[in-house]
């Protein structure tokens, strides 16, 4: 048995008058005129009204709820914890390749049949406009399912190289002792997807928390996974308050990983949550987690004016691209004196091009930013700035939650290089410059990986050769995922393993064999002939 040769989703160009942006604006308008979709719990393919409910809002039109989700409670999560439990053994005793087709076919229906209808609900769920839900709710989703396949097919060839005469020696990957708490964010609809599915591929049983911004697009995704063959039980559906539910599920002897993205502090708490759990557990859990980031570009004086222009155009790209909501984002640029006046023309031209309004309409590039609370938290940031006699605002700066959480795209130049908003994250349409003397390049990079505790994405824009190592070499710890000459966000499944090390997470790397690893105890077995 070999998988079929994998390959990147072809994206769409949605080009005006095109069949692909007709059935789009079709599934948005389906969606808009709809109104707010029920979101059950499912439990053992069971759909739970439990009563207790939320909603979800549309962050360019805040008073239009997109779904209303019921919400799993402790005594809930416990009955799931036992569905997934008791639907273990057959799943991980399945043929590899039983498993991979539930995948493989998810990814065939989303790429066909469903991609317009789960882009439609990011974009309306999660405010991200018509490229960016191409790229993640489409091809980054169907780039995860049949990746995570082929890296999967790979490591189960992994084996002893040896064997003594009269003995065969091998390893089986089996799936961890316990069931998985997969947490996900609302900023990847295809971060959603993968963090229940990479370890389901590897034989696990998971529950499956999604964040309370993105439960629409989320659940569209779970409802294809069933369609697709995902037997009831081994992934279960379990919206729901985070607290309660993670501690119900962490407080469970039966408990075996955390598979998380979001937030630093979150990730920190429920560590700690394990560390208190862990006498109880039947065995060690694995702790895989993607958080927060400070990501930076950095300019090398060795930059011509093309080299230049382009570094302006990705800092705009890297920083405002989906409202600088990826954990990737760039939030920090350090560029030397004697290039500054060319770069700050290049900006400011290409930050005077953003159009922003509703992510539904295409022309815009920018959206809205995904709640009240994180409006409130950036605007914060802003009036820091503001208020900061070393900052100056050079563009942007407004915030306007009339109908939106609308927060127009801000540059500020600081001649601090330890100010709030170049240390602290953001995760907001916020981007920093410092300008740093030619001479000083190398003390650049030291404060670069100083100035915050994380180490997630960084770019590096130089000309030659030799500035390109120099630059590398001193900023090897200051990111797991290292970009030269280009933006700092945009990692594509198969071509750049994403994560970040130092305080951004566990770097077990989306889209490679070195996540599912975590998903899987070895047995190392040797028969005697
Ligand atoms: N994987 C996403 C990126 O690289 C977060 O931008």
């Amino acid at each position: 048995f070999k998988l079929p040769a994998i390959d990147n989703e072809p994206m769409k160009h949605y080009a005006p008058g095109s069949e692909e942006r007709k059935k789009l604006q079709e599934a948005l308008e389906a969606m808009r005129a709809e109104g707010p979709l029920e979101v059950p719990v499912v439990i053992n393919g069971e759909k739970i009204f439990t009563g207790r409910t939320a909603q979800q809002f549309n962050p360019s039109e805040h008073n239009k709820a997109v779904c209303t989700f019921h919400e799993a409670d402790a005594s809930l999560i416990k009955k799931s914890i036992e569905g997934a439990m008791a639907a273990k053994a057959r799943w991980e005793s399945l043929p590899f390749n039983d498993r991979v087709a539930v995948f493989l076919k998810a990814a065939d229906l989303l790429s066909s049949k469903y991609r317009y209808k789960i882009m439609a609900s990011t974009m309306l769920g999660q405010g991200k406009n018509i490229w960016q839900a191409e790229i993640d709710a489409a091809a980054e989703l169907c780039d995860f399912w049949r990746f995570n396949c082929k890296y999967a097919e790979e490591m189960y060839h992994i084996q002893p190289p040896k064997n003594a005469f009269g003995t065969w020696n091998r390893t089986e990957y089996r799936a961890l002792d316990g069931f998985v708490l997969a947490v996900s964010p609302f900023n990847f609809t295809a971060i959603g997807g993968n963090l229940p599915s990479a370890p389901a591929l590897m034989g696990n049983v998971v529950l499956w928390k999604p964040s309370p911004s993105a439960v629409l697009s989320n659940y569209l995704v779970y409802e294809l996974l069933v369609e697709a063959g995902l037997p009831p039980g081994v992934i279960q559906f379990v919206p729901g308050p985070a607290e309660e539910v993670c501690a119900a599920a962490i407080g469970h002897p039966e408990f075996s990983s955390l598979h998380y993205t979001g937030s630093t502090a979150v990730f920190r708490k429920l560590w700690k949550d394990i560390g208190n759990n862990i006498e109880k557990y039947t065995s060690y859990p694995r702790v895989v987690g993607e958080t927060g980031g400070k990501n930076y570009h950095l300019l090398h004086p060795s930059l011509d004016e093309q080299g230049v222009r382009h570094a302006a155009l990705q800092t705009i790209r890297g920083s405002f691209e989906f409202q600088g909501q990826k954990c990737s984002a760039c939030s920090r640029a350090y560029i030397p004196q004697s290039l500054y006046p060319t770069y700050r023309k290049f900006l400011l031209e290409e930050h005077a091009k953003i159009k922003q309004g509703p992510s539904h309409e295409f022309e815009n590039f920018m959206g809205p930013v995904i709640n009240r609370f994180a409006f409130d938290k950036i605007k914060g940031f802003i009036n820091h700035a503001q208020a900061d006699e070393n900052c100056q605002i050079l563009a942007g700066g407004k915030c306007d939650d009339s109908t939106g959480y609308f927060i127009e795209p801000t540059i500020i130049v600081s001649k601090d290089p330890m100010t709030k908003t170049l240390t602290d994250e953001i995760f907001g349409p916020v981007v920093t410059l410092y300008v740093y003397e030619d001479s000083q390049f190398e003390e650049t990079c030291k404060l670069i990986q100083n100035t915050t505790e994380y180490g997630l994405t960084g770019a590096f824009f130089a000309k030659d050769r030799e500035s390109i190592v120099k630059g590398s070499n001193l900023l090897r710890h200051t990111a797991g995922n290292f970009y030269i000459n280009d933006k700092c966000t945009g990692a594509v499944v198969g071509q750049q393993p994403f994560g970040g090390g130092r305080g951004s997470g566990t770097n077990d790397k989306a889209g490679s064999w070195s996540l599912l690893v975590r998903f899987v105890s070895t047995r190392s077995i040797k028969e005697n002939f």
